[in-house]
């Protein structure tokens, strides 16, 4: 397979610029003004199939945004790879905070910048490039199918009813997703654990309207000083979370493992400065790299109420609202979190106000072992293209299907992911690196050759 080399250096200028296509279409799955636009990109991702080789492509709709299908099928006797992605975005706001548009992606200093460049449009369409060379070149060493959706950034509750209707039609020996990151470009990883999630939002609500804060103020609760005062009793000088029952079933991970993980490079002055911080912050006893995926978080997303206009307006508000989210580790269940939160939030609340929590998704954590056939092609594809064997690391973000994938087809997902920590997904800027995005595709293919040596 040494022309995959060669393949990319002939064709890497027509592959850029076709994902730069992708980028232009705001495929943003949160925002239902957007539908149409996610629906074009599905079409879009079809049609790419299509012109890269694949059988039986098809748009298959939900109750919401469609899952892009295509296969192809060589042999029946030989491995098959479900290969899973997202080609729906997280909305670009603020928008005021990108120095260009999020979707008039432009090339700067080795990066392709545009929403969605690295999560996930950039990684899907590697897969969709490094098939179109195994195709083009004849050499696709077993079967492959594509399972590309629209709703990974809103919780991916379509997609699961779709694979739970779908087993035959997605029966595979393992499952090869790029969503994740790698530690640097010169420190290949894989990712062998993601956090789940519990997302939820409240809504405090105090006197029946807006009142005067000279006339009202100090007899009557103020609804956002009193969110304030319960978030910030969710965790105590510790920094840990106050909920009772929240850590019961996390999954003590041993010192042995602690040290392990610890030899993967981390520059804790280095990532001060990227971030522009004096310090990190987290829970007592753990480490920065710990903080981010062994152990369990609460994030306020968003927070909101009374006056923001220009100026001031002497106002007691009536409401104030929160989103918040909290990753979880194994074995913690996000619905049974969402339940002890709902709770314990409620119990908390000072007869002032009447709190209301809105569940609005979640997902699982989960681990993944290295000691399989499919994990051993992923480190030997990555360790024959980087030069350096990849580092197996627990990532802190949360792909809510791949624990769905493990239930209901019994299938385990390799997260062989090519992005950085620092592409800014989800942030204003986001880019992915073209050495990032063209390491990805010459990659894949031999992920694909490997799996079939493994299984022999
Ligand atoms: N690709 C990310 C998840 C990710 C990023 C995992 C980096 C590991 C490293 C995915 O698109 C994502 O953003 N997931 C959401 C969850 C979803 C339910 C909104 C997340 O983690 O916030
Ligand atoms: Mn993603
Ligand atoms: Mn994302």
């Amino acid at each position: 397979m040494s022309d995959i080399n060669t393949y990319i250096e002939e064709n890497k200028d027509r592959f850029i610029e076709e994902l730069i296509d992708l980028l232009k279409i705001p495929s943003i799955s949160a925002d239902s003004a957007y539908a149409k636009d996610v629906r074009r990109a599905a079409e879009w991702v079809k049609n790419s199939l299509d012109k890269a080789g694949a059988d039986a492509t098809e748009i298959c709709e939900t109750a919401g945004h469609p899952i892009v299908y295509g296969e192809k099928i060589i042999d029946d006797s030989l491995p098959t790879v479900l290969v899973y992605g997202h080609y729906d975005v997280q909305p670009p706001d603020p928008l005021e905070l990108w120095s260009s548009p999020p979707f008039d992606p432009v090339i700067k200093n080795g990066n392709i910048y545009a929403r969605g460049a690295a999560d996930d449009k950039g990684q899907v369409y590697m897969h969709i490039k490094a098939f179109e060379y195994m195709m083009k070149t004849d050499n696709l060493p077993c079967n492959v199918k594509f399972m590309i959706e629209g709703e990974e950034e809103v919780g991916s509750d379509n997609l699961g009813i779709f694979v739970a209707n779908n087993k035959e039609k997605l029966k595979a020996d393992t499952i090869l997703i790029s969503d994740t990151s790698i530690i640097a470009n010169d420190t290949p990883s894989i990712t062998v654990g993601l956090r789940g999630l519990s997302y939820l939002q409240v809504e405090v609500t105090g006197p029946n309207r807006d009142l005067h804060s000279g006339v009202y103020g100090g007899a009557v609760g103020n609804p956002i000083n009193i969110l304030c005062n319960m978030i910030a009793s969710l965790t105590d000088e510790n920094n840990h979370i106050t909920i009772p029952g929240f850590y019961d079933k996390v999954n003590i991970v041993s010192d042995e493992d602690r040290a392990e993980m610890a030899k993967a490079p981390f520059d804790h002055e280095a990532y001060k400065k990227e971030l522009n911080i004096g310090d990190t912050f987290g829970e007592k006893g753990y480490t920065t790299p710990e903080h981010t995926s062994i152990r369990p978080t609460l994030d306020v997303n968003g927070i909101w109420g009374g006056y923001i206009g220009e100026g001031a307006k002497t106002v007691l508000p009536s409401k104030a609202y929160a989103k918040i989210s909290m990753r979880l580790v194994p074995n913690q269940n996000s619905k049974e979190i969402t339940q002890l939160f709902k709770k314990h939030f409620e119990s908390i609340a000072p007869d002032a106000v009447k709190v209301e929590v809105k569940p609005h998704h979640g997902g699982e954590p989960l681990l993944i072992p290295t000691n399989f056939p499919a994990y051993q092609a992923a480190s030997k594809a990555m360790e024959k293209t980087f030069g350096k064997k990849p580092i197996p690391q627990r990532g802190g973000g949360s792909i809510p299907i791949v624990a769905l994938f493990e239930e209901e087809l019994g299938l385990k997902s390799i997260l062989m992911g090519f992005g950085l920590n620092t592409d800014d997904i989800h942030s204003p800027d986001e880019h992915y690196g073209i050495f990032n995005y063209l390491k990805g595709i010459e990659t894949i293919p031999y992920f694909f050759q490997n799996l079939v040596e493994e299984s022999k």
